[in-house]
């Protein structure tokens, strides 16, 4: 279920071999099917506590604690099918990349993606005995967009298009992934702490894969601007580059899809996972409270009378939405630096995160029609915006329109730039992929 029609290519790709510092990034021509798929774990912390919840202060669990096994299981299970799925949502992409540079970022994403699966296969079976080995099967059978057997969470579930959509999808979306395995990090069932923290390692690269892919199809839109003297998007469309206004819209679908992710803002299981230690928060270790939590409260939305607003809620049960939160800010410094590309090159244009509200299929903002500056609109301001701020079909033909095959080495589609570096202290044009 890897890439397609990529089994006997030679990928300048990084392979870990160990956690230690000069064991996590070895770089050679490997064939996919060859990558080495280890299981990683961080050290372990002689003495290492639990950090958070009831148990906090007790030493950190080492095998699975039998009162929570099913919460555990559930959490591992569900970590473990978002990792293959944006795999097998990918496998087409590499028929159609900008450049070799792309290609082999594409198959290291996916072969990590690949281990990553690989990592919780191990947990259920180490830890989990005969339920974890059925509960591995079932990952390892189920696939992304199958009518029977898909993928857990639904929008795992969709095809990536294009590259603008991969890029989009590696900046939110496996950012979102970097939140869950920060929280998971802080486990109190140390096996599956110190798997994700190594995983952490790995995701970074994921994260600059979208934000330096976007990052140059902006410069390059920005360049094709300066050329032409306007900032029309039929024209900048006309001369193969992809307008200002057509990336805004792919940034509201994105991020309005990935931030869904979360899950409810008000959650019975997120207070379990947290009170039972299995889950903690994005630096929980660093907070300066009482890491339990009990009697505290954290602002959630909701639509009252035809305006947003904010209640109080009590922490335990909103903490889908203190992770969410802290996602948000993180995509924000983002889009600030997409931002500068833009300045830099004189344009007067700047991208924005839409309204927390804005597209929401999942929570107490579900349905609502809230527009990307967050406020509660009639249906059918809605419907006659909607063009606007989402992705239209034709955005989407004009996208794949453009996405073709470069191959040669030091060339690139004429939709992107060529990033200011190479891999791993190689230039771009470094001959990344040999298909012999
Ligand atoms: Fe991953
Ligand atoms: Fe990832």
């Amino acid at each position: 279920m890897g890439p397609e029609a990529s089994l006997d290519h030679d990928v300048y790709l990084r392979t870990a071999v160990s956690v230690e510092r000069d064991g996590w990034a070895n770089f050679d021509y490997v064939k996919m099917p060859d990558y080495r798929w280890g299981i990683f774990l961080e050290p372990a912390e002689p003495g290492g506590k639990i950090n958070f919840g009831e148990h906090k202060g007790e030493p950190a669990w080492q095998e699975v604690p039998g009162e929570h096994r099913a919460n555990l299981r559930r959490i591992i299970v569900t970590q473990g099918d978002t990792e293959p799925a944006s795999v097998e949502q990918q496998r087409h992409l590499g028929q159609t990349c900008p450049s070799l540079y792309d290609l082999r970022n594409l198959f290291q994403v996916n072969v990590e993606e690949g281990r990553h699966l690989w990592a919780m296969v191990y947990l259920l079976h180490r830890y989990f005995g005969r339920d974890g080995r059925e509960e591995a099967d079932a990952l390892l059978t189920r696939r992304s967009g199958d009518g029977d057997n898909p993928r857990i969470l639904g929008a795992f579930n969709e095809r990536t298009p294009d590259w603008l959509s991969f890029f989009m999808f590696t900046h939110f979306t496996d950012r979102d992934g970097k939140f869950q395995l920060c929280a998971l990090a802080e486990s109190g069932f140390a096996p599956l702490a110190r798997t994700t923290r190594f995983m952490l390692t790995e995701e970074a690269h994921h994260m600059y894969v979208g934000e330096s892919g976007v990052s140059r199809v902006i410069q390059r839109t920005c360049q094709v601007m300066s050329e032409l003297g306007t900032d029309e998007p039929d024209a900048i469309r006309a001369a193969g580059a992809i307008d200002l206004e057509t990336l805004q819209r792919y940034v509201n679908f994105h991020y309005s899809v990935t931030i869904d992710l979360f899950g409810g803002d008000q959650s019975s299981n997120a207070a379990t996972f947290y009170t039972s230690g299995l889950k903690g928060r994005f630096g929980e270790t660093r907070r300066a409270d009482d890491h339990v939590l009990k009697d505290r409260a954290y602002p959630v939305l909701e639509v009252v009378e035809g305006r947003v607003v904010e209640h109080e809620a009590p922490m335990l049960n909103a903490l889908n939405e203190v992770l969410r939160d802290d996602y948000i800010r993180d995509s924000v410094r983002g889009v600030g630096r997409w931002n500068k590309v833009i300045e830099t090159a004189g344009g007067a244009f700047r991208l924005k995160l839409p309204h927390k509200g804005f597209n929401r299929r999942i929570g107490g903002l579900a349905g609502a029609p809230i527009s990307p500056d967050g406020r509660v609109i009639p249906d059918e301001e809605w419907k006659a915006n909607a063009s606007r701020w989402l992705p239209t079909a034709a955005d989407r033909a004009f996208v794949a329109s453009l996405m073709g095959r470069v191959v040669e080495p030091g060339k690139f589609a004429n939709w992107i730039a060529p990033p200011a570096a190479g891999i791993n202290g190689q230039p771009p044009g470094f001959e990344y992929v040999r298909f012999n």
